[in-house]
């Protein structure tokens, strides 16, 4: 582990169209190995602020550097290779590519970086056993339950074993017992060294799996805290609930 942050942002700010900023001048810095949860309303900033890290979108000004490569500079290609080598994304809604089988979507990041035959299937089939969907390799994922595309989608992402997972609400769309596996799932990874960013909205969420909470509002850092891990502190600072027919 070096001393050099992971992730490093400096006043990056992002505007769209002619709204106000989505993200306004953020500044933070992640070490590796962190677990970070990101917190917000929706509309905040929190998948801007993922897309930008993951390089598939550029902040209108400041700088966004991940392992000492400056993410914002990068073109097209550069960006891709960027992702392909050091990003590993975990989408809300799974994005697997139906035409294909378990096995093939967690194939896909392998071949496309290079990865040799022999090692991209050792790779898989210990992801896939780890993750307890070897069963379903040949089914398509429609075929699945929404914790098991979700735990496709983690395998997907870990197959080039990536610096920096980035999860963008990767339990929402999940049942609560699902929702928890795919939560220990991601604890263990970060407790074998992956840096992790967790987007949520569920304050509990937040605070039971990750050491260190931000918090944007309207696309601004709110707060930037440690957990203690009950989660009690922070679900009573900040209700996150905004209340009912309030309109953003
Ligand atoms: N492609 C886009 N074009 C224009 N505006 C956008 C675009 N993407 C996001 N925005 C705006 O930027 C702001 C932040 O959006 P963002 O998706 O980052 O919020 P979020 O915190 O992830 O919300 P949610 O919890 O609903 O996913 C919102 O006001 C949104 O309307
Ligand atoms: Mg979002």
């Amino acid at each position: 582990m070096t001393n050099a942050p992971m992730i490093d942002l400096r006043d990056t700010t992002k505007k769209y169209d002619d709204g106000p900023p989505a993200l306004a001048g953020v500044t933070l810095s992640v070490a590796a190995g962190e677990c970070v949860a990101i917190l917000g309303h929706s509309g905040s900033g929190k998948s801007t602020l993922l897309n930008l890290i993951a390089g598939l979108d550029k902040p209108s000004s400041g700088t966004v550097t991940v392992d000492g490569i400056r993410v914002d500079r990068l073109g097209e290609a550069g960006s891709a290779k960027y992702r392909r080598a050091s990003v590993g994304l975990i989408f809300q809604f799974f994005n697997l590519l139906d035409d294909l089988s378990v096995w093939d979507n967690v194939m896909v990041p392998a071949q496309l970086a290079g990865m040799g035959k022999a090692e991209a299937k050792r790779r898989a089939v210990e992801l896939l056993g780890s993750l307890g969907i070897d069963r379903h390799a040949k089914a398509h994922p429609q075929r699945l339950s929404g914790g098991q595309r979700q735990r496709v989608a983690v395998a997907r992402a870990l197959m080039n074993k990536p610096a920096l997972l980035l999860a963008d609400e990767p339990t929402g769309a999940l049942d609560s017992s699902s929702a928890e596996d795919v939560r220990r799932l991601l604890l263990d990874l970060n407790g074998e060294g992956q840096t992790l960013l967790l987007v949520t909205h569920d304050v509990r969420l937040a605070a039971s799996t990750a050491r260190r909470t931000i918090e944007l509002v309207d696309g601004a850092v709110e707060r930037d805290v440690i957990n203690d891990g009950s989660g009690a502190g922070l679900a009573a600072r900040t209700p996150l609930t905004r209340p009912a027919g309030e309109v953003r």
